[in-house]
């Protein structure tokens, strides 16, 4: 039996069992109020001394803040109690007794400090709440692709070339040879398409990212769609569905972890298709008209992508990026090859840039002469090079970063918050 099920009103006057942590506990006269968590929900379970034997009574004195224990009581319900429902306890047994001195129970530590105890930290409410609508999202996008008719092909992480530009490899020895942990899954997912038509790949990606900035991490979940003769266009109407669904779900199904985030959800009430869309030069010229110090080629920051944002109130596609700003596998726009057929989807609320993507080359000599451009080695992606001699079609794709869709939809300040146990430029532990 779950503190969820008690708390949907299920259980009411029957007797339960609950197995679980202890968050806090006071007392008040001849009652004992317990504050129970098990990973569903959090209630309030009461040990009166007229109820129980003197045994139960002491064992619940000793209780410290997160001992483990099993309590057996009748569910009543209580409007004064939080969640409106309370455990009359009868039995009650600990599992272990949770030394003294937890070293996160001051209400004053920062974020930093906590992320030191990230193994400790995770259980608590605003933490959990955060993880479950992260699992949620993770879900959501599997389902959506899996019921659209797409397969999932997992990418290799140890790969032997960059995807995303040089700058950002972490390099790992191999055997007497280099590998690189891999930046993005799609070259191979590429590859798989001409198997399945629609795929996608879902997996850790990794980038040396030098920058300390709020946004990112050196470690992150992406899921990349992969289309075969999907253009630019049908790419942008499959992303508008997706992030639509990711976001209705999240609303469905997580409503109380999103109340316990104190999370405005107008703003993704509004979400749905058709999102805005300007082109990377209109956004630098509104960029420039507020002020901001922007050249036609620079590439779009934080800053940048923040002011966007915030100028609309769905999701918004910067399109067409100047060739050189991006990655050396995205088909030039035949109207002016100068820019790529390229979007990345900014989340409103001044979050900027949750999704990358683009139509891909696919002549064979035109991404012989971009690996030739962009200063790569072409030996490690004759294999790449292959797909466009053997059946080679046009086709999209594009990569959704899991971290920064959950920090959008909580609306959180930092991303480190969005994932169990965060990696950056100064955190590898725990
Ligand atoms: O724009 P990016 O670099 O695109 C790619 O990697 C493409 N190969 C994807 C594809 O077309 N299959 O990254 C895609 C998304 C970003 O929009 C962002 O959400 C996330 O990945 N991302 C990061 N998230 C956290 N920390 C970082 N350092 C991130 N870098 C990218
Ligand atoms: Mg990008």
């Amino acid at each position: 039996m779950s503190v969820s099920e008690i708390l949907d009103g299920k259980l009411t006057d029957k007797e339960v069992e609950l197995k679980g942590w202890l968050v806090t506990k006071r007392s008040s006269g001849g009652v004992q109020f317990l504050v129970i968590r098990d990973g569903t929900g959090i209630i309030q379970a009461t040990v009166h001394r007229e109820d129980v034997e003197e045994k139960v009574f002491s064992e619940a004195e000793k209780l410290t803040q997160e001992s483990s224990l099993i309590v057996k009581g009748i569910v009543k319900e209580d409007k004064r109690a939080p969640g409106g429902y309370e455990v009359r306890v009868k039995d009650l047994k600990i599992v272990h007794l949770a030394e003294r001195e937890y070293p996160i129970a001051k209400k004053s530590h920062g974020v930093d400090f906590l992320m030191s105890f990230r193994q400790l930290w995770i259980r608590s409410p605003r933490q959990t709440a955060i993880l479950k609508i992260r699992a949620e999202v993770e879900k959501a996008c599997r389902d959506f692709l899996d019921e659209n008719g797409f397969t999932l092909t997992d990418s290799p992480i140890l790969t032997p070339s960059s995807v995303e530009g040089v700058a950002t490899l972490f390099e790992v020895p191999y055997f007497g040879e280099k590998a690189f942990l891999t930046q993005s899954g799609q070259l191979y997912v590429e590859a798989t398409i001409a198997a399945f038509g629609k795929v996608y790949c879902f997996g850790p990606t990794f980038r040396a990212e030098k920058s300390k900035t709020p946004r990112h991490l050196t470690e992150f979940w992406m899921v990349e769609p992969e289309m075969a003769f999907y253009d630019f266009e049908d790419n942008l109407k499959l992303q508008e569905e997706m992030v639509t669904y990711i976001v209705r779900r999240v609303l469905e199904k997580r409503r109380r972890e999103l109340e316990i985030l104190k999370r405005d959800v107008e703003p993704l009430k509004k979400v749905e298709p058709p999102f805005e869309r300007i082109s990377y030069t209109e956004a630098v010229e509104m960029l420039q008209k507020a002020g901001y110090e922007i050249e036609w080629g620079e590439d779009l920051g934080a800053p940048h992508e923040r002011f966007i944002s915030l100028k609309f109130e769905k999701p918004v596609f910067v399109h067409r990026y100047p060739a050189k700003a991006k990655a050396f596998y995205m088909q030039p726009d035949p109207e002016n090859p100068e820019v790529v057929l390229c979007a990345d989807l900014m989340a409103p609320e001044g979050y900027g840039e949750i999704i990358g993507g683009s139509e891909r080359i696919h002549d064979l000599k035109l991404l012989e002469r971009k690996i030739e451009e962009f200063g790569l080695p072409k030996k490690a992606y004759e294999w790449y090079l292959d797909l466009r001699r053997y059946g080679s079609v046009p086709h999209s794709g594009f990569g959704l970063g899991i971290e920064r869709t959950v920090m959008w939809i909580c609306k959180l300040k930092h991303v480190r918050e969005t994932i169990p146990f965060p990696r950056t430029i100064n955190r590898l532990y725990p």
